[in-house]
């Protein structure tokens, strides 16, 4: 998912899709005009990369133009449609076939149907990469579409929200949805922490990263950057932010359409949150709220040596053991704190009490987020 203004668009059509659908259009236009030099008019601004890449499948000569129409503001199509700018080649008795990147009402069209037809063409053809049937309400010819689509907002390719979104390669389509709900989980040890991150899950629909979990599957499938890893970690050395960062980078672009995500492990380090930053950026994301489970070190004390009676793991039976991993943790995680309490992302949730209470207190700041 991506964040445009202040509007949320999910991945719709593909690169690759697009491509293929602009080869198709080659081909059939190519067919119908063989042996004719056509002119191809791209209907500016939207049109730029349709044409740019339509024109280099296109194997036979052409010429190419652009015109200026349509201005559209904001989420719906304005029903005024200006006048045409920029025609500079005379386009009598010539074949001319109009690119259009989508058509929608079909307002733009009859305007251009109205002023080609006025220049003594010798053939008028539209082709659209993208078309909106439920929209469209004129009765005009449509000669070519590469692919129709429903009457949702679209961006990307070309297209764009307010100005933004254009130099997108693929297209994204608006999410009516609530906005991403990205968060990073702190938790001492005992305190709920994997627990609480399922309950999360499952109700907001988030993907849980555990940077543990990320790390171990990487390795395990001798991933590219789980071999790397593994040669710092052989060498005895740590593995740099950045391959853990990558890791993060691929299951964040695994669930591209995601509803949020939930951080755990990671960051541990302000560097390491500043990269998470950098990168979320980068995605047209951002982190919504860090959430620290916290308790008394007593109550987690006593909970874990009870753990431990049954769970048998070692290092929950040993009291110094507990309490070297809280001050790891509280001077790990006491520069982090800072730093989101400076971007009033800080949230200490009071992790003493019942499963069910500490998940209220939780989903009550995460409706807040
Ligand atoms: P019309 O409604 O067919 O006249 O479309 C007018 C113009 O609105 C198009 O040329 C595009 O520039 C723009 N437009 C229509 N639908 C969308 C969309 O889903 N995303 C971005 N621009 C759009
Ligand atoms: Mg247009």
């Amino acid at each position: 998912m991506i964040k445009i203004h202040d509007k949320y668009f999910k991945p719709f059509i593909s690169a690759s899709e697009i491509d293929l659908a602009l080869t198709q259009m080659a081909t059939a236009i190519s067919e119908d005009l063989a042996g004719e030099i056509p002119v191809f008019i791209g209907v500016l601004n939207g049109s730029f990369m349709v044409v740019s890449d339509f024109v280099k499948k296109y194997k036979t000569p052409c010429e190419v133009a652009f015109v200026k129409l349509a201005s559209y503001e904001g989420m719906s199509s304005t029903a005024e449609v200006q006048r045409l700018i920029g025609l500079n080649i005379d386009l009598k008795n010539r074949h001319v076939v109009i690119l259009e990147d989508i058509i929608d009402t079909g307002n733009t069209l009859q305007e251009i149907y109205t002023i080609f037809q006025n220049e003594g063409v010798q053939s008028l053809r539209i082709a659209t990469l993208f078309y909106k049937p439920e929209a469209f309400n004129k009765d005009l010819k449509i000669h070519y579409i590469g692919i129709e689509i429903p009457d949702k907002f679209i961006v990307g390719y070309g297209l764009d929200y307010d100005g933004l979104g254009r130099n997108l390669p693929e297209v994204y389509q608006l999410k009516n949805t609530e906005p991403m709900i990205n968060i990073v989980l702190f938790g001492k040890p005992g305190a709920g922490k994997g627990t609480q991150a399922d309950f999360l899950k499952e109700k907001y629909k988030l993907i849980h990263i555990s940077t543990g979990d990320v790390f171990r599957f990487n390795m395990k499938n001798n991933t590219d950057l789980g071999v790397l890893a593994k040669s710092y970690i052989e060498k005895g050395e740590l593995v740099p932010d950045e391959v853990t960062i990558n890791m993060l980078q691929a299951e964040v672009e695994k669930n591209r359409d995601a509803n949020g995500f939930i951080f755990d492990g990671f960051p541990r380090t302000v560097a390491q949150a500043q990269a998470l930053d950098a990168f979320l950026e980068e995605k047209n994301m951002e982190i919504s709220g860090t959430l620290a489970l916290e308790a008394n070190d007593d109550i987690l004390i006593s909970r874990l040596l009870e753990r431990g009676k049954t769970s048998g793991r070692a290092d929950d039976q040993d009291e110094n053991k507990i309490r070297i991993r809280f001050e790891e943790y509280n001077e790990k995680t006491a520069p982090l704190i800072d730093f989101y309490k400076a971007q009033n992302k800080f949230h200490s949730i009071n992790g003493i009490g019942t499963i069910e209470e500490i998940s209220a207190r939780l989903n009550a700041v995460v409706d807040q987020l």
